[in-house]
């Protein structure tokens, strides 16, 4: 069974990687996932100075997902600079993910990627844990004039990631901008703004924003599904879709395929499971894809059938 598929003309050994946020910060974690079953090396987005992130606690871990505010924790992108050339040995993709705070962080790291040894850049538009800086994957006129200033900066693909829509009106913006300023991939959904209480202690479960967090996990596949398949009409197919959210099983990746996915992230059961999951998820979806006499990720892709 031939699991590759492409991003944005990058070739991929299968289609399952890691997505950006656990344990993908220092180069020891980088290493853990490029000797994993990931087939591409995805790093922690990172911003123009190194950051400590929020106060903890900032994570909890619950069975059906993850609840954080973990609020950026970096080295600064110039490490995340340096680790590339010594991540090529392990002849995988090496994508590189941003979160600027103004137009000037943004256009200054994805120069300084595009001059890089990275193979794709996703520029993150969504981080909801951070105070006083708002999710620009929200404001269209923000995020036009960001893709304005970082697009044409080189030759590498550089992609999108975003956060969950419900409107279609804020799809068929988004999409509008994406054909626009040609952008190569989307990575669909970041976590989910929500707020977690313990009944008991009558408390939040973390401390920073007033226990305010990003939620991940089962309950946001639905979410995922419905982004991606969403992206995948209104672009036509022109932009390659990473899948994120919710993803523990062959089976859940095997629905993000047939929504419109070239590939998907994973995140939370990375996180709960560490690097063994991309093999187990991988082997488990090849099954399925067996089975429905599916013969490549390509054959499957985008196969959901209305009733
Ligand atoms: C964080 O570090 O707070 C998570 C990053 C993100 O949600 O984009």
């Amino acid at each position: 069974m031939n699991t590759k598929t492409k991003i944005a003309g990058i070739e991929l050994d299968s289609c399952i990687l890691n997505a950006s946020g656990p344990k993908d910060a220092t180069m020891e974690e980088l290493e853990a996932i490029a000797n994993s079953a990931s087939a591409a090396i995805m790093m922690k987005s990172c911003t123009i100075e190194p950051r400590e992130g929020n106060e903890e606690p900032r994570l909890y871990v619950f069975p059906e997902g993850c609840f954080q505010s973990m609020g950026l924790p970096n080295l600064g992108y110039k490490k995340y600079i340096g680790f590339a050339p010594q991540l090529k040995k392990f002849k995988k993709p090496i994508i590189a993910s941003l979160a600027g705070f103004s137009k000037d962080d943004y256009v200054t790291m994805v120069e300084a990627f595009q001059r890089s040894e990275v193979d794709l850049i996703e520029v993150n538009l969504s981080c909801p844990n951070v105070e006083g800086k708002p999710i620009v994957g929200y404001d269209f006129e923000q995020a036009e004039k960001l893709l304005k200033s970082f697009v044409g900066l080189g030759e590498k693909p550089v992609g999108l990631k975003l956060p969950a829509y419900y409107d279609m009106n804020h799809f068929q913006q988004m999409a509008k901008l994406v054909l626009k300023y040609n952008i190569s991939f989307l990575t669909c959904i970041n976590t989910i703004t929500s707020l977690i209480i313990n009944p008991e202690t009558e408390a939040t479960v973390i401390k920073p924003r007033k226990g305010i967090g990003g939620v991940s996990g089962t309950f946001i596949k639905p979410f995922g599904l419905s982004n991606v398949r969403i992206f995948y009409e209104l672009l036509e197919n022109k932009v390659s879709i990473m899948g994120v959210g919710g993803i523990s099983t062959g089976t859940d990746a095997f629905e993000y395929l047939l929504a419109g996915a070239d590939a998907v992230q994973i995140a939370t059961t990375f996180e709960k499971e560490g690097p063994g999951c991309f093999e187990r998820i991988n082997n488990e979806m090849k099954e399925i894809l067996k089975r429905k006499g599916y013969n490549s990720i390509e054959s499957a892709k985008g196969k959901l059938k209305y009733l």
